[in-house]
């Protein structure tokens, strides 16, 4: 990462897994706020927000311009990391508010809060970077997470309409998606818990960690940084496979 960058960072889900990986990876001199309902990740300024709640996104907006006003160094970054597998199951059978709060947070609060940071940095000439974590079940339909594969799918084709967007703003905010392969999170470890009839590749992953093909979150986080220092064209869909 370039020297001696001065950084402002929002990061959701910087509580746990990948996001607090990305926390714990992060060189220089940054503000990292964490975005996220538990919080207590050392080196982070924390907002208790419950993002599958819409109440909260003006929340987070609020806080975006707040710190953007007392902001004098280079480089703005939101990483929406935030995700819920719950409630895995075949749609028309799991317990409908919990499916509402896989659609409002997986989908609908990563085009909400992407939006609002862009209309926050708007007009600043700071170095803007928006990254969307995004996922395999984009491309893949799985049995059993339905709405989860659909807020993926929904973020990278926002991020590609919003990249095209963006290159006509000088400065623009750089918008990329990256899927981070499977990684050794709370969340993997949700999958091979699951039951076969709620998720039928449950028994792939169990396979998968068996055989020790779980990626670091650590390993994967320092590839998602790189992405700050690399030439892509904006709106780019990305996979860390083809990046490391
Ligand atoms: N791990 C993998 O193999 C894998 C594969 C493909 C894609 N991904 C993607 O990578 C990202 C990170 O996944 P992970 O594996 O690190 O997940 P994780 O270990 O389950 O962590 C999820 C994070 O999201 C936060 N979060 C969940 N619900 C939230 C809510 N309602 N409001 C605010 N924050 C919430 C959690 O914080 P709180 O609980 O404190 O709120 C936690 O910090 C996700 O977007 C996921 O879809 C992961």
């Amino acid at each position: 990462m370039k020297a001696l960058r001065r950084m402002l960072v929002w990061i959701s889900g910087a509580s746990a897994g990948i996001g607090a990986a990305l926390v714990a990876t992060l060189a220089g001199d940054a503000e990292i706020v964490d975005l996220s309902r538990r919080g207590g990740t050392p080196g982070t300024q924390h907002v208790a927000v419950d993002l599958a709640d819409p109440a909260s996104w003006p929340v987070v907006e609020a806080d975006f311009r707040r710190r953007l006003a007392g902001f004098d160094g280079d480089t703005v970054v939101f990483i929406h990391n935030a995700a819920t597998l719950s409630p895995l199951g075949p749609a028309g059978s799991t317990d409908s508010a919990s499916y509402t709060r896989n659609v409002l947070l997986n989908s609908a609060a990563a085009q909400v809060l992407g939006d609002a940071f862009l209309r926050a940095v708007a007009g600043t000439d700071h170095d803007q970077h928006l990254i969307m974590l995004s996922s395999g079940a984009a491309h893949k339909p799985h049995e059993g997470e339905s709405s989860y594969g659909a807020g993926k799918a929904a973020i990278d084709q926002w991020v590609r309409a919003v990249g095209l967007e963006q290159q006509r703003r000088h400065p623009g905010c750089r918008v990329l998606s990256i899927a981070p392969g499977s990684v050794d999170t709370a969340m993997q470890a949700e999958l091979r818990a699951a039951a076969d009839e709620a998720f039928p590749e449950a028994s792939r992953f169990r396979d998968l960690e068996a055989r020790g093909g779980l990626a670091k979150p650590e390993d994967v986080a320092r590839t998602i940084w790189s992405l700050l220092d690399r030439d892509l064209p904006n709106g780019s869909v990305l996979h860390v496979k083809d990046l490391s």
